[in-house]
């Protein structure tokens, strides 16, 4: 079995190794020849834990390579995964399927013999048909079946995710197709791990649905947080209390200061749209959206609670800037509202993250970026934890309270043991609690 990977960011460059991991030949395939290069040199241009190993140990055995060689990758693969960009079209909020079309198009030109063309890009409901339609207009005479194999990676949990996957959904329409996809997918079958073919409609709107019903479960725990701090409740408790509910589930139940990240913020639009576009409205995401972006806004002014509301020419010590932790990735994260709203309460925002600063200086520049926790609380009026990377958890407070000119901490992931924050002499805020 010989696999091509179109695209190596997140999905196409965890799913090309762990392919490769399975025992079999895979060959990615991007056309930033910059990442290419990086990659062949043994690179890796994200900050994902583990994939490092899954790379080399592929490259070592020779049954992972990198190109930009579409033509030659295509043309000897029996399989063709698409795992390119769909970002949010920001005139319509619909995924722009450009690069989409323009992989399917030059796959169609390069198909030599029977091929099966994979969508793992998350793409709207009726994309495999449409793919199907690009390759047959670039080569009216291929064989070749498009089938829909939407991924459920977590950045900062992605190979892990890969190889252990609840469920692995396949959306098709022909045998033939179906015989490759279940030799790619026999080594997880093996393993018990439920296979799910389905039409690929079907398959498309499972990964929509899927996001969607995750935001909706975060968006309704943070509503219920505050509801909990109105009332003098503890959300953790409610969380355990309803999650213990079989039917609910406590997964996905932890509060915050939003979702952010590269899919729930743009699937969760995208399936709005796509429900106009049918005449199916789905207002309840809809409504899930507009919640999540208040409470973003509404973080900044939290953190400002802590000191009476007034920010003018206070320091905050921002801790954490990724939209979750394990990641260097800063897109739709909390933190870029949050810095937004504190620079406009007039505050000086101090901040570290032990995996974003990089990115975040491309969106955030009039924050001070510091070495390590410490020295970001240094001055420091409030120290806010924003991200919940474990190293946060593991601080030394009173070292940290000694480094702050007032010591408040508003902790927006409730990483810190309240009472331990107190002890150290902190006045301790959390989400959800009253302490
Ligand atoms: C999400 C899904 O979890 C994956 O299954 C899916 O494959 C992926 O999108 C995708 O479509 O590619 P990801 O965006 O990497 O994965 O991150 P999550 O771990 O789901 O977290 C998303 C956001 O929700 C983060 O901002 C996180 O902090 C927040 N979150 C998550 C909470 O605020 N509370 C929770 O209980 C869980």
């Amino acid at each position: 079995m010989r696999i091509a990977m179109i695209g190596t960011g997140y999905v196409g460059l965890v799913s090309g190794a762990c392919f490769a991991d399975f025992g079999f030949d895979v060959i990615c395939v991007d056309i930033d020849a910059g990442k290419i290069a990086r990659l062949v040199d043994g690179d890796i241009p994200i900050f994902e834990p583990g994939l490092d190993h899954v790379v080399e140990a592929g490259r070592r055995a020779e049954r992972l390579a990198f190109t930009t060689d579409l033509e030659g990758a295509v043309s000897s693969a029996d399989a063709v995964f698409l795992a390119v960009g769909t970002p949010t079209d920001p005139a319509t909020g619909r995924a722009d399927l450009r690069y989409v079309e323009a992989a399917a198009r030059s796959i169609g030109k390069a198909l030599t013999g029977y091929t099966v063309i994979v969508d793992k890009s998350t793409v709207p409901v009726g994309t495999a048909k449409r793919v199907e339609g690009w390759i047959r207009e670039a080569n009216p005479t291929a064989t070749f079946d498009v089938v829909s194999n939407p991924e459920f990676l977590r950045e900062g949990a992605a190979v892990q995710d890969f190889q252990n996957p609840d469920r692995v959904v396949i959306g098709l329409e022909s045998d033939r197709a179906r015989d490759v996809m279940s030799a790619i997918y026999q080594p997880l079958a093996n393993r018990d791990i439920p296979i799910l073919f389905t039409g690929r409609e079907t398959a498309e709107v499972i990964k929509y649905a899927g996001n969607a019903f995750l935001a909706l479960k975060i968006g309704f725990i943070n509503e219920v947080a505050d509801l909990c701090e109105a009332v003098g409740a503890d959300v953790l408790e409610v969380a355990d209390g309803i999650g213990l509910d079989s039917r609910i589930g406590p997964k996905f139940l932890r509060p915050g200061p939003g979702y952010g990240g590269s899919c729930f913020p743009k699937d969760t639009l995208a399936l709005v749209r796509t429900g106009e576009d049918a005449g199916a409205p789905q207002s309840i995401v809809d409504s899930v959206i507009r919640s999540n972006a208040a409470r973003k806004r509404g973080m900044g002014d939290k953190i400002a609670s802590a000191l009476g509301g007034t920010l003018a020419g206070r320091t905050v010590g921002l801790l954490g800037l990724t939209f979750k932790a394990n990641t260097d990735d800063m897109r739709e994260s909390p933190a870029v509202d949050i810095v937004s709203r504190l620079l406009e309460l007039g505050a000086v925002v101090r901040a570290y993250d032990p995996q974003g600063m990089e990115e975040a200086a491309h969106l955030l520049d009039s924050v001070e970026y510091c070495r390590d926790s410490y020295d970001a609380a240094d001055g420091a009026d409030v120290v806010a934890i924003v991200t919940e990377w474990s190293e946060f958890a593991a601080l030394d407070l009173e070292r940290l309270r000694d480094c702050m000119r007032s010591p408040h901490m508003v902790d927006l992931r409730n990483l810190i043991d309240p009472a331990r924050a107190r002890a150290a002499g902190l006045n301790y805020m959390g989400i959800g609690r009253v302490i």
